[in-house]
């Protein structure tokens, strides 16, 4: 079996990396010229740690191939991933022009059997959706079939979670498809599941909002812990004990934020609106996860007496650690209300750029977190980079101009800051 991706982006790069590293033979399709080359050179587009590596090494060995020639990729292999992009539209819904594109690409293009696999995150009732969009562009009749197999990955993680992944999911109604799935996916160990397709779009969905509602459930509670005195940290550890709880996914701090969550959670509330059955608890998932970063900021508005001309140091822009990405990034709603209020905002990210939009010219952007330091009146740090953890904080005291520290990922141990002399809070920790 010859697999073409469809989409080179995050999930159709590492998708093609783990079945070029499993032995198949994979080509990567994208209407991006500009990736397409430097993918052909083993370069990626975007920060992933452990990937390039892999892409690289199988564009070399000859098991991985770049494209941008559709119709003949698309003759040319027998099993297809669909793995473009379904950005949210204004109303939350997910946009599936890409996939509908795609799905009539193959349409027109197929000349025989073909195999289409849903990798991307599409809303439950999709699979349906692509089979007639299929079919509408089909120059002469051809048998298909046309299955969903949700990707589990997280950034920063990517390799790691492809190459090891804790659960296949494959909905089809296909028993031929079932097959081929099973005989691609030979070489990995953990539990499969074989259901619908309806079943396994919405695995996906319901996946993603679980755990976007421990996290605002934490974040909540959180703030119910500062007014108890009580440190949510420890509160975490003595409930993820319970292995029904769970450890993992009850870190409080300034909220979820990166391309899955926000957007999954949008879109899962769509769907129980247009079926009646609303999800009235992702509603106020949502709503903690919006406000978690004001409930830090006004913790530091009342320290100092408002942000008009104060310099503040923020640390730390990616929506988490090991990512360049910035979507959704509780440290750019941060930059947005301190700008607004008038703060001098001195950024450091060690990885993340700050986007170009008019309102950020004023932001300095900083070449390490010692010089984004210098002279603020306060720190505020967004995203548990490592790094930050290693700084030497008892020294950099003497690079501010006020020693005050709040902490959106309660990263530091509060005792030892405070006892360098900080006027240090976090998040429901400040005990
Ligand atoms: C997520 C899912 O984990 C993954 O399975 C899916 O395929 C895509 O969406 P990702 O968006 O890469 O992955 O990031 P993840 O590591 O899950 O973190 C999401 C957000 O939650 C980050 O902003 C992170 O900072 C935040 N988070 C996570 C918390 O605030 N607290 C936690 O305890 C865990």
């Amino acid at each position: 079996m010859k697999i073409l991706i469809i989409g080179t982006g995050y999930v159709g790069a590492t998708t093609a990396m783990v079945f070029a590293e499993i032995g198949w033979q994979v080509t990567g399709l994208d209407i991006d010229a500009g990736k397409i080359e430097r993918l052909r050179q083993g370069r990626l587009h975007f920060y992933e740690p452990g990937l390039e590596e892999l892409i690289s090494k199988h564009v070399q060995s000859g098991r991985l191939r770049f494209t941008t020639d559709k119709e003949t990729a698309i003759a040319g292999h027998d099993v297809i991933f669909l793995c473009v992009g379904t950005p949210s539209r204004p109303d939350g819904s997910a946009d599936l022009s890409y996939i509908q594109q795609a799905a009539e690409d193959i349409g027109r293009s197929m000349n025989g059997y073909k195999l289409v696999v849903t990798k991307s995150t599409v809303p439950v009732g999709t699979q349906e959706q692509i089979k007639s969009w299929m079919k509408a562009a089909q120059r002469q009749p051809s048998h298909f079939d046309v299955a969903s197999n949700p990707e589990f990955l997280r950034e920063g993680k990517a390799v790691e979670d492809a190459l090891r992944p804790d659960r296949i999911v494959i909905g089809t109604d296909s028993t031929r498809a079932t097959e081929q799935l099973q005989t691609l996916y030979r070489s990995f160990t953990c539990p499969w599941i074989v259901t619908k397709p309806r079943t396994a779009e919405l695995i996906k969905y319901a996946s993603n909002s679980f755990l976007a509602t421990k996290i605002s459930y934490m974040n909540e509670l959180a703030r119910l812990c500062d007014k108890l005195e009580v440190n949510v940290k420890e509160v975490a550890e003595g409930m993820g004990l319970d292995p029904r709880i769970g450890s993992s996914f009850l870190q409080a701090g300034l909220g979820y934020g990166g391309s899955c969550f926000p957007k999954d959670v949008s879109e899962l509330i769509m769907t129980s609106r247009k079926h009646e059955a609303n999800l009235h608890i992702l509603d106020q998932v949502v709503e903690v996860n919006h406000t978690q970063f004001a409930y830090l900021l006004d913790k530091a508005r009342s320290r100092l007496g408002g942000f008009a001309h104060k310099s503040i140091a923020i640390l730390g822009l990616a929506f988490k650690p090991d990512t360049d990405d910035i979507r959704e990034a509780p440290a750019l709603r941060m930059i947005d209300q301190l700008l607004l209020e008038q703060a001098n905002v001195r950024l450091f990210d060690p990885v993340a750029p700050l986007p170009v939009r008019p309102s950020y010219g004023v932001v300095t952007v900083c070449s390490s977190a010692e010089e984004a330091l210098r002279s603020a009146e306060a720190i505020i740090l967004c995203t548990e980079w490592p790094e930050f953890g290693q700084l030497d904080w008892e020294g950099a005291k003497a690079l501010l101009a006020e020693p005050n520290f709040f902490d959106g990922r309660n990263m530091m141990d509060a005792g030892r800051m405070r006892g360098f002399g900080y006027y240090y809070q976090g998040i429901g920790n400040d005990h």
